[in-house]
């Protein structure tokens, strides 16, 4: 069996309505797909994290060394495709890209053996998996704290246990933002917030010793990634878990954070640590300190499926009769190819989400889909 092609399938959609997070503005909804096929036929799926055009000039980069290789020797590829660039790599598109191909090859091995990509890494904890609905970024032309509450309790009328909302604009703003959340959600439903990197040390603290009150499972990025001491500041400065790891590449990019103890939670993100192969190396990392880790999620069904895989496989920590289990990142913002790209939809139904458990990933991609929202001039 050896690697016969490697395409990219830059994806877009102008959106309707823009949205911002702290540090991002959102006018379209852009991610890009990664396709090998197999002398055999075979095809695996892949996604890489972050902006489509640059991960894809990278992912053809390494195409051109993946000719001709056997796909099922996942850990060499990955070490070979990393050395490749490691020179002016080592973090960011560098191993996004990479991720984007691990997670394919991880897809092919596990059609030709057979096997869900979860039996492959070790075997399936679980069949579910209940998944957080994350959204309320800043929209044009509404009230940021009247919209956030009504979207956030419209996703617990769905059924959600859990939801994630985003801050970072200012942190009087912001309070008034969790506190309508809060109301509009009531006590049960589990709450988290989002800074997106947005605060300086001295807000993230100001802010997390306020919000305390308003039961708040976890505080994510609430500053830059590069700022560890900061972080660790934010930790001891205020009483909220903090969360963060979807900007950190690679073991080499999760260690000084987990053993610095910058956070409590760590989020790793399949389609940016450097896909299955890598994952499971941070996870062994997290292991060794207790950290808790929650994937993060932000793409198409194909990185849906990635994560899932990877969930299913993730062993308890630590192992007893009820243990604390992974939740699913669910974005719930306007993507309409988010789920059009699978043949079948990955749905939460009541806030829960079935993983998958045909071979590799366990999707099909739909290819008219790809037409559909391909990018221009891609
Ligand atoms: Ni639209
Ligand atoms: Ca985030």
């Amino acid at each position: 069996m050896k690697i016969a092609a490697v395409r990219t399938h830059l994806l877009e959609h102008r959106l309707e309505v823009p949205f911002e997070s702290a540090s991002m503005r959102f006018d379209r909804r852009a991610h890009v797909l990664v396709e090998v096929e197999c002398d055999d036929g075979t095809v695996g799926w892949g996604e890489c994290l972050g902006p489509a055009r640059p991960n894809a000039a990278v992912v053809r980069t390494y195409a051109d060394w993946l000719i001709g290789q056997n796909p099922l020797e996942t850990g060499k590829i990955w070490a070979k495709l990393y050395n490749a660039l490691r020179d002016q790599g080592q973090r960011g598109l560098t191993i996004t890209a990479l991720s984007g191909i691990d997670i394919a090859l991880w897809d092919i091995k596990g059609k030709a053996l057979g096997q869900p990509v979860s039996v492959l890494l070790g075997g399936r904890w679980r069949e579910k998996v209940r998944a957080y609905a994350t959204g309320s970024f800043k929209r044009d032309g509404v009230d940021r704290v009247q919209d956030n509450a009504e979207e956030m309790a419209g996703h617990r009328a769905q059924g959600f246990h859990a939801c994630k909302i985003k801050i970072g604009f200012g942190v009087a703003e912001d309070l008034r933002v969790i506190r309508a959340v809060r109301a509009a959600i009531g006590p049960d439903m589990r709450l988290m917030i989002d800074a997106n990197h947005g605060y300086t040390m001295a807000e993230a603290i100001r802010l997390g010793q306020a919000a305390a009150e308003l039961e708040i499972d976890w505080f994510e990025e609430p500053v830059v990634p590069e700022q560890l001491s900061a972080y660790r500041a934010v930790r001891e400065g205020q009483p909220i878990p903090v969360a963060g790891g979807e900007t950190w590449h690679s073991r080499w990019g999760m260690w000084p954070a987990i053993e610095g103890r910058a956070v409590d939670i760590l989020q790793p993100d399949l389609c940016g640590v450097g896909g299955f192969s890598e994952a499971q190396n941070i996870m062994a990392l997290a292991s060794l300190h207790g950290i808790r880790v929650v994937p993060h999620v932000w793409g198409t069904g194909v990185q849906i499926a990635a994560a899932l895989q990877f969930m299913a496989a993730m062993v308890p920590d630590p192992v007893r009769l009820h243990p604390v289990e992974p939740i699913l990142e669910f974005d719930r913002t306007h993507n309409p190819f988010r789920q059009a790209v699978l043949q079948t939809p990955i749905e939460a139904v009541q806030g829960v989400v079935a993983i998958p458990d045909g071979p590799g990933l366990g999707i099909e991609v739909n290819r008219d889909a790809l037409r559909e929202y391909r990018m221009a001039e891609a």
